[in-house]
């Protein structure tokens, strides 16, 4: 299914449709559209979102995510005939999102139920030069008579969130017989929305307007010419409250401005600008593979191409949602997926987004203190999933008993606490990047202290030993255990670092410092056993096990939900996602190397990977026990993650910190990079299989790009001052140019 920078489709099949609605998804971090066909398939799901609107629909629901009015539908009737690929004959087919400059294109050739052929090219995009607007173009042409044609589009309020229907309609109306304006606003959160649409087509075609049923058309009518290709052309741009750059206009205004505006460019001219925004992007921030697999590149343009649509590096009042701008899964909330697997990417391309990421967090502080404070906690304790408020927004319930009509709670708000802690780790891992001092004075310190006073008042004394009680870690297959490894590390790691940073700064506060370095001598860090052996918390190692080769091979399905209760998996050693592993991969240093893979071959072998967060993780501690191999193999499975056959993984929307995560693989895995502790340092180890691996990276002011292959590396700083450069333990000096050889490295 793939192509050189270009993800194709080259067959017409309904089962794939939501696949692919999330894979060809476009946007600019501002808005994300999913990639529904323009005609009408009862499969497939319709999607446009705005970052930062959410919604909900009833009292006691959590905010979706609001699918917003559909601008990418249209309705084409060719001689009386409505067009569907269900119809008719497909002759030839093939749909591509090209990453390179974010163009989406769809090309048929279909012949009628008389056996007329028609060519159909559609073709749409999401603009990177301009955030507010989008561009559709479809290109008829009839190959064997003339031939009368219609096409109906506009603003379609008919979406809904999985029927959850979010937005008033507050006007709609049509400007000078060209350009359509609906404006909605959301019940619960009172956001309002305006979109604006304009057709461009041959001046001959009739065109007529009508509002029914929450659907403000146009449609144009016109004869086409046998051979002769006709554009329709689709212009389109979107508003809301919300957005910082209304300059005073109403939301209304703006877009209807910004449609004349745009819609007087073309889609010819509105392409050319965002897909030179594009080259820019992938000039400054590929990571380019020469690998014996071409799938290897593409699966990292394809995650690099997302990172970069699902950002909202224009406000800081968004994060990251579970499945970015592509879909409705996890209802478009923001989990720990955001610092630890996302962040790093912007944090060493673009560090300012990485510095939004964090404030969007800072912003959310009062919501933070909020819920420590509900549960009866010092401190700022983060929501587990968080949306626009700040506040607590995982469901109260997830699955459904049907038979006894009995909910299961969902732990992990009660719980899953470590969200604090990761929060902690990448504002520490910011600085580290940046030696950013005045975010790190204010933000970064806010967010350290808080959390750490979270951390202080939630340990319990047993007779002079502090434990972390009643915690989940990463693996939510286990919930509610006493002293888990990550956590416990994770929060002591907290702590330690908001000292030191007070210290830094000169913020100490005695009492504080006090409780801090009580807690820090007296919290429980689980240590590996004498078999070398972490515990993933005080009672997993001592629970009975049973053979999970089947579950391994259906991994993502959460399938054995079906043949054990939640309960029962509790009560085994079964992991749903790397836990241990994650505490190795954030502290490389935590263990040596053998018992790094001593752990990983133990736990490895217990864990299912259903959550799409566990097998790159895998492949960055096996390439630092010395295993780059299997490495790679956990690489391929996490490429395979979105991109793989499965019809229905990613219908809801892709897994963002699955992707987030292959660049980790490639930067912090096989490249081996560690930016802590002032010193960038490396110690490559690629595949077998891969030559070469290249990629840029921003490190404290500097521009630099890395060339390393299996006999040398080679550094080049594009800009800012020299800096000092560690290699596999040897320290160099980096002014403009650098090239070690492996030889040169091993004769040291
Ligand atoms: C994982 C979490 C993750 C969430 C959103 C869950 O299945 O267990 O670790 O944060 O999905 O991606």
């Amino acid at each position: 299914m793939t192509g050189k920078r270009t993800l194709a489709e080259t067959e017409f099949d309904v089962q794939y449709m939501k696949k692919y609605g999330s894979l060809m998804a476009q946007g600019n971090g501002y808005l994300g559209m999913r990639a529904a066909n323009e005609e009408a398939y009862t499969e497939q799901t319709r999607g446009l979102y705005i970052a930062g609107i959410y919604n909900k629909a009833g009292a006691g629901e959590a905010s979706d995510l609001v699918n917003l009015p559909d601008l990418a539908g249209m309705r084409i009737k060719i001689d009386g005939t409505v067009f569907s690929l269900l119809d008719g004959e497909i002759c030839y087919y093939r749909r591509q999102l090209d990453l390179s400059g974010g163009e989406l294109r769809r090309q048929i050739l279909w012949k009628n139920r008389e056996g007329a052929r028609f060519h159909l090219l559609f073709q749409r995009f999401v603009s990177k030069a301009d955030l507010h607007v989008l561009a559709s173009k479809v290109t008829i042409t009839s190959l064997d008579k003339d031939a009368e044609v219609e096409v109906a589009s506009g603003i379609d309020a008919q979406q809904t969130n999985f029927g959850r229907q979010h937005l008033a309609e507050r006007a709609v109306r049509v400007f000078d017989e060209e350009v359509m304006m609906g404006s909605y606003e959301t019940g619960e959160s009172g956001h309002r929305i305006a979109a604006a649409a304009i057709f461009r087509c041959d001046k001959r075609a009739v065109r007529s307007f009508t509002a029914k049923n929450r659907q403000l058309l146009q449609t144009v009518k016109l004869k086409i010419e046998d051979g002769k290709p006709y554009e329709f052309e689709k212009i389109s741009a979107l508003y809301t409250s919300l957005d910082r750059d209304l300059e005073g206009q109403e939301p209304e205004e703006a877009c209807v401005l910004k449609g004349r505006e745009a819609a007087k460019a073309g889609y010819k001219a509105l392409f050319a600008a965002s897909s030179a925004e594009w080259q820019a992007f992938w000039q400054r921030k590929q990571v380019k593979i020469a690998s014996r697999d071409p799938f290897d590149q593409f699966a990292l343009d394809f995650a690099l191409y997302h990172l970069e649509i699902m950002a909202p590096s224009h406000d800081e009042r968004f994060s990251v949602g579970a499945k970015g701008l592509t879909g409705e899964g996890y209802k478009g909330h923001v989990f720990w997926d955001s610092e630890i697997f996302i962040l790093p990417f912007h944090l060493f391309t673009e560090p300012e987004t990485a510095r939004k990421l964090l404030r969007y967090r800072y912003l959310k502080l009062e919501g933070a203190k909020g819920k420590a404070a509900q549960n009866g906690y010092e401190g700022a304790l983060f929501p587990w999933e968080s949306a626009f408020s700040g506040r607590e927004e995982t469901p109260e319930f997830a699955a459904i008993n049907i038979r006894t009509g009995e909910r299961q709670r969902v732990a992990s708000p009660l719980a899953e606490h470590h969200i604090a802690a990761d929060i902690a780790y990448a504002t520490v891992q910011y600085y580290e990047a940046t030696t950013d001092e005045a975010f790190m004075k204010k933000e970064g310190l806010a967010l350290l202290k808080e959390t750490a006073r979270f951390w202080i008042s939630r340990a319990t004394d047993e007779g002079g030993r502090l434990s972390l009680k009643d915690v989940i870690g990463p693996d939510e297959y286990t919930e509610h255990v006493d002293n888990n490894a990550f956590t416990n590390h994770m929060a002591h790691y907290n702590v330690k670092q908001a000292l030191r940073f007070m210290a830094q700064f000169g913020e100490e506060e005695e009492a504080f410092k006090r409780r801090a370095e009580d807690f820090l001598d007296r919290l429980y860090l689980p240590e590996a056993d004498r078999e070398g052996l972490i515990p993933q918390d005080d009672t997993f190692l001592s629970l009975p096990e049973i053979d999970l080769a089947k579950y391994k091979e259906h991994q993502g399905s959460q399938g054995i939900l079906l043949d054990y209760s939640r309960k029962e998996v509790n009560d085994m050693q079964i992991l749903k996602q790397a836990d241990v592993v994650m505490l190795l991969y954030l502290f490389p240093d935590l263990v040596p190397p053998e018992t790094a893979l001593r752990n990983l071959e133990y736990y490895e072998y217990r864990t299912i990977h259903d959550s799409s967060l566990s097998k790159a993780i895998h492949a960055i501690v096996a390439v630092r026990c010395g295993q780059a191999e299997s490495a790679y193999r956990f690489f391929q499975e996490a490429c395979e993650i979105d991109l793989g056959p499965d019809p229905n993984s990613s219908d809801e929307g892709l897994h963002s910190a699955a992707l987030g995560a292959l660049w980790l693989v490639t930067v912090f895995g096989f490249a081996n990079i560690r930016a802590g502790g002032g010193v960038l340092s490396l110690a490559p180890k690629l595949p077998e299989q891969w030559t070469e691996l290249a990629f840029p990276l921003v490190y404290r002011g500097r521009r630099l790009e890395l060339v390393l292959s299996h006999e040398k590396l080679s550094f080049t700083k594009l800009s800012g001052p020299s800096m000092r450069i560690s290699v596999s333990g040897e320290e160099f000096l980096l002014e403009d140019r650098l090239e070690i050889t492996t030889v040169q490295l091993e004769g040291k």
